[in-house]
């Protein structure tokens, strides 16, 4: 090859690795951001990355843009490594156009989705970008479509992951939501549908950027994002954690480690985990790591629907998805929020091969008008749908309430789940005793002259009898009641058993998950 050829290279590659310019990437830094390229060097295996497509230019000629050129156009896009497994990243340049999307850049993206749903890997998008590039019009509005098309196509066939590390406004807040899991940045990002000037004007509400749609909202009250980080640098370690849980496509399994945790330790402090009054709390959390292997539980949604725990660990060194009510949150209550995000978490360890083990204490779903009228039927019936559609290997542990229909739900016998075990705490009923005794004695406590001490009487008996898992255990809906300091050598012999289970569901297009 000639000098001259070898200069070009060099200049264009220069030209495309300084984005928007030395002012734009100062300014970048200053307002707390890396720069596309410090992510995903950060991002990946040191020296791992391949670049694609990075001398594309925009094809733009109207607004004097034939003149405005940065080669890559304001996304850098590629592939490489985490862990030594294969991902592909995307990466918006704030620095060009403030990381708008043109005609070229989307097709960048859908260049690059095309191949890792080819190659079977993981697509990690790195969003900051002012939205549709506004001089390139419908064009850009398609590059979107285009995407979002590709996430539902990508669904459940790749993990796909969104970090939010600087604004995402518009219709652009559909592709992260189309993926798996979300992560965002403290003060630095936001997303919303209509942004606060638009609401001022249209509503006459007043809220800022942050209240609107900062990581702390969508992490706690929207439950639009899974993860929040301090700044870009944890951002971008979560993902790789992340990632330490998950297949790099659905035909594979999670990655399996050497387990240093003795599999048949007993912890005996569970025998004593569950209080003598049933009405008071505990933190599942606890039981979660007390059980798992290094007592290590990467939760999911932390600040959104408290009275639900999800997450990823590990036993026996495999990968398995956590779901667990939690007392010491609302009492563990099932509500509308609680529903939707255990169901989406089912739903996709199910699509990725993770096997479910689910910790049971619900005293019921949420009695309430604005339950009810917000739609708790539809709500509650898509977790209902998830554990019945999975197929993964499913275990049950009951540590204290299965009321009601929530006991139905909460990954029941009658859901074809593989394994279902019970602590002697256990409460498996169709109601609590104080409302069966309200509704079977009514009269007979109204009519007895000592009727506190009759009902008291009858709730004692209710409880003795019926609050317990030996009923459940007699029709076999329950296949053993175990001492709680034997639940992880359980898990995990059953976990064992189950490797290679397989089952499926019936032959359709698709089913129709109630939404
Ligand atoms: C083209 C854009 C741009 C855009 C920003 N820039 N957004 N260029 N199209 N959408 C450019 C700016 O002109 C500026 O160029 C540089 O990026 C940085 O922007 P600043 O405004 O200086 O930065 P900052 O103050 O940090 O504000 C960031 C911002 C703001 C809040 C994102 O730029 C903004 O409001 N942009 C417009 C957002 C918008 O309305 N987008 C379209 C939404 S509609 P220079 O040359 O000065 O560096 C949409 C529909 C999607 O997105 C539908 C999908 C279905």
């Amino acid at each position: 090859m000639s000098d001259k050829g070898f200069r070009t290279l060099q200049e264009k590659r220069q030209a495309a690795n300084l984005g928007g310019g030395e002012e734009r990437i100062a300014r970048q830094h200053k307002s707390g951001k890396m720069t596309a390229r410090e992510r995903i060097a950060l991002l990946l295996d040191d020296g791992s990355f391949e670049e694609l497509d990075k001398l594309v230019r925009h094809r733009c000629r109207d607004f004097g843009m034939e003149n405005d050129q940065y080669p890559g156009d304001g996304i850098v896009t590629g592939h490489g490594m985490i862990d030594g497994r294969q991902v592909f990243v995307f990466a918006q340049d704030f620095t060009v156009f403030g990381g708008s999307l043109s005609e070229t850049n989307a097709s960048k993206i859908c260049k690059l989705m095309d191949l890792a749903m080819k190659v079977g890997a993981p697509v990690i998008g790195l969003n900051d970008s002012g939205g549709a590039r506004i001089q390139e019009g419908v064009a850009s509005l398609a590059g979107y479509a285009d995407i979002f098309l590709r996430n539902s196509l990508a669904s459940g066939v790749i993990p796909q992951i969104s970090a939010i590390m600087g604004p995402c406004a518009g219709g652009a807040v559909y592709s992260p939501a189309l993926t798996d899991f979300t992560l965002m940045v403290r003060q630095t990002s936001y997303m919303f549908i209509t942004g606060p000037d638009v609401i001022r004007t249209v509503t006459h509400e007043e809220v800022t950027k942050e209240e609107l749609g900062g990581a702390k909202t969508h992490n706690s009250v929207s439950g639009v994002a899974h993860f929040a980080a301090d700044n870009d640098e944890e951002c971008l370690h979560l993902i790789r954690e992340l990632l330490s849980y998950l297949p790099t496509n659905n035909l594979e399994d999670p990655p399996r480690i050497v387990c240093q945790d003795p599999v048949d330790r007993v912890d005996e402090r569970l025998d004593s985990i569950i209080p003598p009054e049933s009405n008071k709390p505990y933190d599942i959390r606890q039981v979660i790591e007390m059980v798992v292997d290094g007592g290590t539980f990467f939760e999911v949604q932390e600040q959104f629907a408290r009275n639900i725990v999800i997450g990823f660990a590990r036993l026996d060194g495999g990968v398995v998805g956590l779901v667990a009510n939690q007392p010491a949150w609302l009492a563990g209550v099932l509500d509308i929020d609680a529903s939707d995000k255990a169901a989406r978490f089912v739903r996709f360890c199910d699509c990725f091969n993770i096997p479910i083990i689910t910790l049971v204490d619900v005293p019921g779903f949420l009695p309430g008008i604005s339950q009810e009228h917000s739609g708790i039927i539809r709500h509650g019936a898509k977790l209902l749908y998830a554990y019945s559609e999975a197929t993964v290997p499913k275990i049950t542990v009951v540590t204290r309430k299965a009321y009601g229909g929530a006991y139905c739900v909460m990954g029941s016998k009658h859901l074809r789940t593989d394994l279902n075990l019970a602590w002697p705490s256990a409460e498996i009923a169709v109601m609590g005793a104080e409302g069966a005794v309200g509704i079977l004695y009514r009269d007979e406590i109204l009519k007895s002259d000592s009727g506190v001490a009759r009902r008291q009487e009858l709730i004692d008996e209710y409880q003795e009898k019926f609050a317990s898992p030996w009923v459940a255990a007699e029709r076999g809906y329950i296949d053993e009641v175990i001492e709680p300091s034997q639940t992880r050598p359980k898990l995990i012999r059953g976990l064992r058993l189950l490797e290679n289970k397989r089952d499926s569901n019936p032959a359709r297009k698709h089913g129709n998950l109630p939404l």
